[in-house]
């Protein structure tokens, strides 16, 4: 006889704290750093079409999907799908979709916390005034320096990461729930004084026009799949984040009067959606103005948001205070994402028997262990190459290129053939019956059909970028190899 697990986790308080939490996981390096480097290296507004369509024909249903198996569940990701395949009557091996998930979630955590600790650093260094008045050359080489030294990075790695996993240790009331509760609301303050900011300076003009003109002759295929890559990793998906989150949403909730109240799961995960793309526009918003005010290039790359932002607020007035905000506004939002990551293996293991404080504990140390690999990437073991580049190259891209997408494949896949269709009509509880079709139907064709495309292609790049520096031997493109993140198509 198999074990029942019982949910011990905790509930959240309200429909909103539910929608603060998982809005707080999707919010990122994902919408701050990523996003407009490469709505910037796309060619600005016709790429930002691209990404919405894909958010709302693969992102939203997917989202919808795993919060959907994570209510029914009511346990960790892996708990749940093993629930779920049981309830089903399909074998078991489908909690394979929780053990790829918190394993990914696991290893983007180790990356994700080496490189969210450099914005750690920034806010220090943006607060002693470190890049007022600074030149192009001196901002490169103030980054290069810091990558290049492996103690500094470890330190911030060690705090962004106790940080993180002290957070989980203290529970799913005490610790995310309050944790979300403040940081939400400072970061959506920090990007409306931001944009306010953005929107002084003369490059505004300029800079929301980048970000709204459609230029559709622009587009490549890789900006698709580029798109359809960014949707998948800003909205969380695939890995079993939003899953964990799913399973601490009640299904009724007392309105004022003390009538109970379904949740819907589908509103919460459309306003989701939208916060997370808002954020991600701001982000854009805030940014580019500057840029364009200091006459800066907006399409190269990686070193946008640690090269080329702080050159533009150490040569604005203001930029002292400012430029420490949007810092401390980066560290924020990276901080609610990586508790994210960090929950569905530490929820597995208190299931499991261990204490929250001890489980968060081994996660966290282990995460770390492996994150010391991401740190030295960038400068003892710089020169040491095996498969698609770096050790932080290659955990970066098994996690978010080959993981997350096979993740969502097979959860799109249970969602929408494996599970029971009742079973899954009767937790969406969906008011409208033709919208409950559409769901079904992107679910079931469209979101497998664009993640197994996204999947080829990612796979092909690197097969092909193999090939490239085959040929073109050991001098390839020295802008490339300064760039943090080297695989720009996903
Ligand atoms: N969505 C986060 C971001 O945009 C990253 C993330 C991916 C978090 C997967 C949790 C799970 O930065």
């Amino acid at each position: 006889m198999k074990k029942e697990y019982k949910p011990v986790h905790g509930m959240w308080t309200s429909r909103w704290v539910f929608i603060l939490a998982a809005t707080g996981s999707a919010v990122g390096l994902g919408n701050i750093w990523r996003f407009p480097y490469i709505t910037g290296e796309y060619g600005g507004g016709a790429f930002v079409v691209l990404y919405l369509l894909c958010i709302a024909l693969m992102g939203i249903p997917i989202m919808v999907a795993e919060v959907m198996l994570g209510r029914r569940g009511g346990l960790s990701p892996i708990h749940t799908m093993s629930k779920l395949a049981e309830q089903s009557k399909v074998t078991r091996r489908w909690a394979g979709i929780g053990y790829l998930g918190a394993l990914s979630g696991f290893l983007i955590l180790s990356f994700y916390s080496a490189v969210a600790s450099w914005a750690l650093i920034y806010v220090w260094e943006a607060a002693q005034g470190v890049f007022q008045g600074i030149t192009a050359v001196q901002s490169k080489a103030h980054y290069e320096d810091m990558l290049a030294s492996p103690w500094l990075l470890l330190g911030a790695h060690t705090l962004f990461m106790a940080i993180t996993m002290g957070v989980v240790a203290l529970g799913v009331k005490q610790g995310l729930e309050r944790a979300v509760r403040v940081l939400m609301p400072v970061l959506f303050a920090l990007l409306v004084v931001l944009i306010g900011y953005a929107s002084t300076t003369p490059g505004f003009a300029e800079g929301v026009g980048f970000l709204f003109a459609f230029d559709f002759s622009k587009l490549s295929g890789e900006a698709v799949i580029v798109a359809l890559g960014q949707a998948f990793f800003t909205l969380s998906l695939g890995m079993g984040a939003i899953m964990a989150y799913g399973a601490y949403m009640p299904r009724e909730i007392k309105d004022k009067s003390g009538r109970s109240r379904p949740v819907s799961i589908v509103s919460c995960v459309v306003t989701i959606a939208v916060l997370d793309t808002l954020v991600a526009l701001g982000a854009g918003l805030a940014m580019f103005p500057l840029l364009f005010t200091g006459g800066l290039e907006v399409g190269q790359g990686p070193g946008m948001m640690f090269v080329t932002l702080p050159l533009a607020f150490g040569q604005m007035p203001g930029g002292l205070l400012f430029g420490t905000l949007f810092f401390v506004l980066v560290v924020c939002a990276a901080w609610s994402s990586s508790i994210s990551l960090g929950e569905p293996m530490a929820a597995w293991l208190v299931e499991r028997g261990l204490r929250r404080g001890p489980a968060a504990l081994v996660v966290g140390l282990a995460a770390w262990l492996l994150g010391v690999g991401s740190v030295l990437s960038f400068n003892v073991w710089k020169e040491h190459e095996f498969l698609v580049g770096t050790f932080f190259d290659n955990i970066e891209f098994l996690s978010t290129s080959v993981m997350l997408p096979l993740g969502g494949l097979l959860i799109a896949i249970f969602a929408g053939w494996v599970m029971k269709e009742t079973h899954a009509r009767k937790e969406l509880a969906m008011k409208s019956f033709p919208l409950y079709l559409i769901w079904r139907a992107l679910v079931r064709v469209v979101s497998p059909a664009a993640v197994v495309a996204l999947f080829v292609y990612s796979l092909w790049s690197v097969l092909a970028a193999d090939d490239a520096a085959a040929e073109a031997g050991a001098d390839g493109d020295p802008v490339e190899q300064t760039a943090p993140v080297e695989q720009e198509a996903r």
